[in-house]
């Protein structure tokens, strides 16, 4: 760069600083392939090409290789082609579109949806719209909320206050500090995904009633994979019609691409008029909406799917239990096994790439707490239980190269 201050040094000394704090990212050139799931092949820098059994991957339910969801990804895209040609008010708005959302709202009961082209646009939009909206709002946020509600939270400028994660009792404390007459929204997660874990959703329910607070749930690791026909977690919890905004998407277990944001009419409406990303930007590709729509229509007809993944995920957590691997918690289909340090934890993914043809990404620091570095392994319905056995052996084996900790 031909610049008068020497930009590109300072750029690099940035970059160099994430690379000692083994905080770098490298990305995998994988292809995953349907004939293949859950292996999929890597292509190296040198142009070699091997094959590799992913167990990091969101698409929990293997519903992106479903042949009801490819069939209606090609119908659409030789009925109506690819792009849509303009925002949703211009001539982005197809009938894939209207039947997605309509299918949306009824599944979570409540009176409309609106569909983003990621879930991270979702959360961003929405609450960055409350917050401007809602003259005085106070937000109560869960600590490990995900980057796109902070985001979102902080773009709508609303004071906030971050209760510690998933502490019922801290969140009530921040609430009584607050007037009974000052608007309130407590914003949380179903699942988080990088723990595991369950948010206390019943309770947060209960405190919101009784504060007179509004609530809004990204549910966006339990959709397709909790509740009677896949809602999410706040279904199987009987709690849809108790929750004002439920927020989710197709990136995970629906295994598309995109996010959607379901509540009561006056809320998503105004969402719809002044998110400017929403407003200003094209929407989702129809064959895109068309495969969500398949999926949704799938995990909500069918629990076969779901049923699969937790049995797979069961035997990840006996064979982790067998032999004293630690996880950080044993809740959900996620299972995040805790390494405690950035290097090792790199090592340890790097060597059960090399030495056993496995790939699971490791979570280092920012993403998660530093001391708390993890690989976060999550089974799908494409491991066989022989899968699992494979997985399991050669984590032990890395384990111990490693002299890494066990529990007793
Ligand atoms: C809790 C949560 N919300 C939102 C998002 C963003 O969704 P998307 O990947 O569709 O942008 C993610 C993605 O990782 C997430 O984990």
């Amino acid at each position: 760069m031909n610049t008068t201050v020497n930009v590109t040094a300072l750029l690099e000394a940035e970059l160099d600083a994430v690379k000692a704090q083994g905080r770098y990212r490298d990305y995998l050139h994988l292809e995953r392939r349907t004939d293949l799931a859950p292996r999929a092949l890597v292509h190296r820098p040198d142009g070699d090409t091997e094959e590799i059994t992913i167990w990091c991957s969101n698409d929990y339910l293997g519903i992106s290789h479903h042949p009801r969801v490819a069939e209606a990804v090609a119908e659409a895209v030789r009925t109506v082609g690819l792009g849509t040609g303009g925002a949703r008010s211009i001539s982005g708005t197809s009938t894939y579109h209207q039947e997605l959302e309509t299918e949306l709202a009824a599944w979570y009961r409540k009176e409309k949806a609106l569909l983003f082209t990621t879930g991270f646009g979702a959360n961003d939009a929405a609450l960055g719209v409350l917050g401007r909206k809602i003259p005085g709002l106070v937000v109560f946020s869960d600590e490990l909320n995900h980057a796109s509600m902070i985001q979102g939270i902080r773009g709508g400028g609303a004071a906030k206050r971050i209760f510690r994660h998933n502490d019922t009792a801290h969140l009530r404390e921040l609430i009584a500090e607050v007037g009974p007459d000052v608007p309130k929204l407590i914003v949380f997660e179903s699942l988080y995904s990088m723990e595991g874990d369950f948010a206390p959703i019943e309770e947060i329910v209960e405190i919101a009633e009784e504060a007179g607070a509004l609530t809004y749930l990204d549910e966006i690791h339990s959709v397709g994979i909790y509740g009677a026909t896949g809602a999410g977690y706040a279904e199987e919890k009987g709690l849809l019609d108790r929750i004002t905004l439920i927020q989710g998407g197709f990136g995970k277990g629906l295994g598309g691409a995109g996010g959607y944001l379901t509540g009561p009419r006056v809320i998503v409406d105004l969402v719809r008029s002044f998110a400017v990303p929403f407003v200003f930007s094209t929407s989702g590709p129809a064959p895109v909406i068309a495969g969500a729509l398949a999926a949704v229509r799938q995990v909500r007809e069918d629990s076969a799917e779901r049923d699969l993944l937790a049995a797979r995920s069961a035997e990840v957590k006996a064979g982790l239990r067998d032999r004293g691997i630690p996880a950080l918690s044993y809740d959900s289909h996620i299972v995040p096994v805790l390494v405690g340090d950035p290097h090792k934890n790199k090592e340890l993914s790097a060597l059960l790439v090399r030495e056993h043809g496995i790939y699971v990404q490791p979570v280092n620091a920012p993403t998660v707490p530093a001391g708390t570095e993890r690989l976060r392994v999550t089974p799908t319905t494409r491991h066989t239980a022989e899968d699992v056995q494979t997985f399991i052996r050669a984590l032990d084996k890395s384990w111990s190269a490693l002299g890494l900790p066990r529990t007793v």
